[in-house]
């Protein structure tokens, strides 16, 4: 378990203000899971991640990091960390073997059990073919693969990745998210991973749980469908018909069912090719409340809603889509709604124009 509370971390410049890094910060992740940390430039996230690595140490509140506290017992919670920070150094002139290895000894494991872990990680993350060449002669991808190795070599409790994948082309950033996955099926499901990225795609496939980080505040926490129900309190579903016009009764029909909050019909939805007689339009239709609170779940509501549309004879459906909103949707609707805050703020607060 990871604990932090009001967590605040300054730096001072010399004979300049202070940067209010991270903010009365309170954050708890459980062991076994795999947790984003999200927000933009300069929000906090690696000094977030460099304070659970002990290599800072808070101006105030409190850190605990797998039963240890950050200030009383910094060696106990390094020995537990795998970091990868956003850019690994290693010893240029040394193989990429040797630098794994001295790392291994730096955290006292055995011979035998260094070269073990390489080849497994090596494998795992596909660079075998590198062990001999010096590090100095990587190319970024491959350095951030043998960087994640070394964060991984001596299994740590906790793992942090600060932006994974950066610099990896599609294929290779796809085996990170693999191994990472991977790595979490392994083990006995009690590490905790944490990562930062701003590829919210690779976060909503790696992580259940995020916070979002803005400022050095803390702007939301929460499963990622959690936070897409709150802040899209209703559902709703499309479907696109061609070749007729549902009736007006059958839509009041429709509209007044329990489960159906409101229907709108989108007419030439499609762009249709030049000279095509062929025109589609679009139902939408919002599911009523939360379906999720009610006994059943929205796939079964959407389905029967589908049933009675095809029941009509004069329409052909085309498609059904249920509307979805990705982790994408959150992140940009919560940083608008922040906007929108500080902007009322900054309006009410100004002197007035008169
Ligand atoms: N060692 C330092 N000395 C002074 N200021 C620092 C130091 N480290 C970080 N900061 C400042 O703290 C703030 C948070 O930085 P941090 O690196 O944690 O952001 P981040 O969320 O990781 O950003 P990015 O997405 O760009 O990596 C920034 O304003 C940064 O300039
Ligand atoms: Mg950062």
């Amino acid at each position: 378990m990871i604990r932090a509370n009001e967590l605040t971390k300054k730096f001072r410049l010399k004979g300049e203000i202070d940067i209010v890094a991270l903010n009365s910060v309170s954050i708890q992740v459980r062991d076994g899971e795999v947790f984003g940390l999200l927000g933009p430039n300069g929000a906090g996230k690696t000094t977030f991640m460099r304070l659970i690595s002990c290599l800072l140490s808070p101006t105030s509140g409190t850190l605990e990091v797998a039963g240890f506290d950050c200030t009383r017992n910094p060696v106990e919670i390094r020995n537990k960390i795998g970091l990868l920070c956003e850019e690994p150094g290693l010893y240029e002139r040394q193989t990429v073997f040797n630098n794994l290895s001295l790392y291994g000894e730096l955290y006292g494991m055995e011979r035998d059990e260094i070269e073990d872990r390489i080849d497994e990680l090596s494998a795992l993350l596909d660079f075998k073919n590198l062990l001999e060449m010096k590090s100095g002669r990587l190319s970024k991808g491959q350095r951030q693969r043998v960087s994640l190795a070394r964060a991984l070599l001596h299994e740590p409790e906790i793992l942090l990745l600060d932006e994974p994948t950066a610099n990896l082309d599609p294929v290779s950033a796809n085996a990170v998210r693999e191994a990472i996955r991977q790595i979490q099926r392994q083990s006995d499901n009690n590490r905790i991973v944490i990562v930062c990225s701003h590829n919210l795609d690779e976060v909503e496939k790696l992580c259940k749980r995020v916070a979002i980080i803005d400022n050095g505040h803390i702007v939301e926490t929460g499963s990622i469908d959690n936070l897409e129900h709150e802040l899209w309190k209703s559902e709703s579903f499309e479907i696109v018909l061609k070749g007729g016009t549902p009736s007006s009764d059958f839509l009041e029909y429709l509209a007044k069912l329990d489960v159906v909050g409101d229907v709108q019909i989108i007419h030439n939805a499609r762009e249709e090719p030049i000279g095509s007689t062929d025109s589609h339009l679009v139902l939408k239709i919002g599911l009523r409340s939360s379906p999720r609170s009610i006994d059943r779940n929205s796939e079964d509501i959407i389905a029967d809603v589908v049933k009675l549309v095809a029941a009509q004879s004069n329409l052909k459906i085309v498609s059904v889509s249920s509307e979805k909103h990705s982790l994408e949707d959150v992140y940009l609707k919560l940083m608008r709604d922040k906007m929108d805050d500080v902007k009322e703020f900054q309006e009410m607060s100004a002197p007035g124009q008169d």
